[in-house]
């Protein structure tokens, strides 16, 4: 399947991938997830990435698009794969449509993680990751079985430099005013689902499958 997760900051986009990619064997591509690899590797794209991802702001259209034109290239990414964080401006919406239109092919679904800006703040500033894997935790909601560290490699867990309630404020910002039109976008198309991303994670993987079956 060729899906697109579309949800504000900590609405579970990144909790929910790897059961969705386990189960339907596609390409996890979270455009965070890269960016972030970048600017900890100090590439040229990343020093670009830097400031905007640290003020909460959407890094330029053309940066991403081309990080997203590279990444589907890869093999594993040919039958399908799932988008988490992009498109997340319409211009990117149009590129994307261009890109697989070249293909022959076309998104088969968009998973709207619809939540409450209020909720978020908790899970943000509560969130610590492993890098290398994109994996996440909540101290409280979904906390490792040892405090900071990761349960499969056994290596420590970071926060976020924009995980902070301050840069939450902009990054809600930025999803209202340039992804919510991207929703719009896909919805006049009839390709998204709509799901009720406050409850439990187990409970909004129900909600996925059902979406996906
Ligand atoms: P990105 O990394 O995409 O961040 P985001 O969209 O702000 O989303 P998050 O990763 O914060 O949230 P999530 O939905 O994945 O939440 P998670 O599952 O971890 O982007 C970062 C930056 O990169 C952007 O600000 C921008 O600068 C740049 N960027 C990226 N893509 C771009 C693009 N296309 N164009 C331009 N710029 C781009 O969950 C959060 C926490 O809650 C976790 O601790 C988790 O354990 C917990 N949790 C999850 N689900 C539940 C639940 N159901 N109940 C309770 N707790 C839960
Ligand atoms: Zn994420």
């Amino acid at each position: 399947k060729r899906l697109i997760l579309i949800g504000p900051p900590g609405s579970g986009k990144g909790t929910q991938s790897p059961l969705i990619k386990d189960e339907y064997c596609l390409c996890h591509l979270a455009t965070g997830d890269m960016l972030r690899a970048a600017v900890a590797a100090k590439t040229p794209l990343g020093v670009k990435a830097k400031e905007a991802m640290d003020k909460g702001e959407l890094v330029s259209d053309d940066l991403v698009v081309g990080i997203i034109d590279e990444a589907m290239k890869k093999p594993s990414c040919q039958k399908g794969f799932i988008l988490d964080g992009f498109p997340r401006t319409v211009v990117q919406a149009q590129k994307l449509d261009e890109m697989l239109g070249k293909k022959g092919t076309g998104v088969d679904k968009v998973l709207n993680f619809a939540i409450d800006d209020a909720i978020l703040e908790e899970r943000i500033t509560g969130r610590w990751i492993h890098p290398a894997s994109g994996r996440s935790y909540h101290t409280k909601f979904a906390p490792p079985k040892v405090p900071g560290v990761d349960d499969v490699t056994g290596e420590p867990l970071i926060q976020r430099k924009d995980d902070t309630a301050e840069v939450l404020k902009s990054r809600l910002e930025a999803f209202h005013r340039q992804t919510e039109p991207v929703i719009d976008y896909y919805s006049r198309k009839g390709m998204v689902a709509n799901l009720h991303a406050e409850k439990p994670p187990k409970e909004v993987t129900a909600e996925v499958q059902k979406a996906l079956s």
